[in-house]
């Protein structure tokens, strides 16, 4: 007869809190930078895997402000109930410029000790990491977690956040599109990314967006986009969706230049902080809960002062000092589809090029 096991928390893996590292009794959860959904399903991970490990967990508010602050919650299994299908983050986040200097950063160790956080774990980006890397530095060891909608960590294919964001991106673009089309205008959407075009490329396939301008790719406006308004127009194309990346340059800026260059009506549509909020993807929810998971496994096999990340479908790890020295390029092949597919518009003389 088949065996069922229910796996709850408190059930599973039991048999290895025996295993657990003795130095950490107590493990502090923070989230820094900007937000991103998904962070609270991470927040839930970390507290619920710690406890069932016999930790103690306590939540920093604010981000590394809260460690200055003595912003110190304890936290309990009930401390993150109903918190896993909601945006931002119940630990609230924070930019501390006091925490990048060294004095802020042997403060916030010492707030550390006097709180009996023994091991800290960092829900947030790079500059977060770097904020890692200076608290290892002071004697606490640390664990990053990549959760930023920007999917701009190189040693991680996936940051939290990213799908939900793109998710909404999307929804916005495809609403946008209906009064562009009604009214034959050109709309520039300008996404976030101020360094990264991810969301803005996957966004521009996944709208079927004419062009797609991107921090990576240096581009010309007459070549890459008026010239190519125009040979679609030939086609009888009258409405436009040009999605641009935050780190290209300013939306309105572009659209005023293209409503100059080419006569055609044309509006700026900046989405902005929007793509941060709401209920996190699956696929946020999942990673997240997976790398949180993760992340205490860790600690409680004493392995410190790492960064957590996606490699394939795998959740993998890396020291933190190499995860910052790495570097990630955009997918080429994601270019080449957006490319091909905009560029196959100008091809046909149909009236039906609708894209
Ligand atoms: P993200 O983590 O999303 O990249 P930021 O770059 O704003 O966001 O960094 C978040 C916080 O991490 C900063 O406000 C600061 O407290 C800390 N931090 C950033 N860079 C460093 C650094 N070089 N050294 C120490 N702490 C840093
Ligand atoms: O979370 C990353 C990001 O969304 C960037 O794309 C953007 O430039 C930045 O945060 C803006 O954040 P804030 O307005 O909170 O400074």
């Amino acid at each position: 007869m088949q065996q069922m096991f229910i796996i709850g928390y408190g059930q599973e893996r039991k048999g290895e809190v025996t295993g657990m590292n003795n130095d950490i009794k107590t493990i502090g959860v923070l989230t820094s930078g900007g937000d991103a959904p998904g962070m609270n399903a991470a927040i839930r991970a970390v507290v619920r895997a710690a406890i069932t490990r016999g930790y103690k967990v306590k939540g920093v508010r604010h981000g590394y402000n809260g460690l200055l602050t003595n912003d110190i919650i304890d936290m309990n299994v009930r401390s993150v109930s109903e918190i896993i299908h909601r945006g931002g983050t119940i630990l609230y986040t924070a930019r501390c410029l006091e925490f990048k200097t060294l004095e802020g950063q042997q403060r916030a160790a010492q707030a550390c000790r006097d709180a009996g956080i023994d091991a800290l774990v960092v829900i947030g980006g790079d500059g977060s990491f770097r904020g890692c890397k200076d608290m290892a530095a002071q004697g606490i060891p640390c664990i990053g977690i990549p959760g930023t909608i920007d999917n701009d960590i190189a040693c991680s294919d996936y940051t939290i956040g990213y799908d939900t964001a793109m998710n909404t991106a999307v929804e916005m673009i495809d609403k946008l599109r209906d009064t562009t089309q009604s009214h034959d205008r050109c709309s520039v959407v300008e996404v976030m990314g101020r360094n990264a075009g991810y969301i803005a490329l996957n966004t521009g396939i996944a709208c079927g967006a004419l062009v797609t301008l991107i921090p990576e790719v240096p581009y010309d406006l007459e070549r890459d986009v008026i010239s190519r308004m125009k040979a679609t127009q030939k086609t009888g194309k009258r409405h436009f969706i040009i999605i641009v990346a935050e780190g290209v340059g300013r939306a309105h800026d572009i659209a005023n230049e293209i409503q100059s260059r080419t006569g055609i009506d044309s509006r700026a549509t900046v989405l902005g902080h929007v793509q941060r909020g709401g209920s996190p993807s699956l696929r946020d929810r999942v990673t997240a809960s997976r790398m949180g998971y993760h992340a205490v496994e860790l600690l409680s096999k004493g392995i410190y002062n790492r960064v957590v990340a996606t490699k394939a479908e795998s959740i993998v790890d890396y020291d933190i000092a190499v995860a910052l020295s790495m570097y990630k390029t955009i997918d080429t092949s994601l270019l080449d589809i957006a490319g091909a597919i905009s560029r196959s518009c100008l091809l046909y003389t149909s009236d039906a090029a609708d894209e």
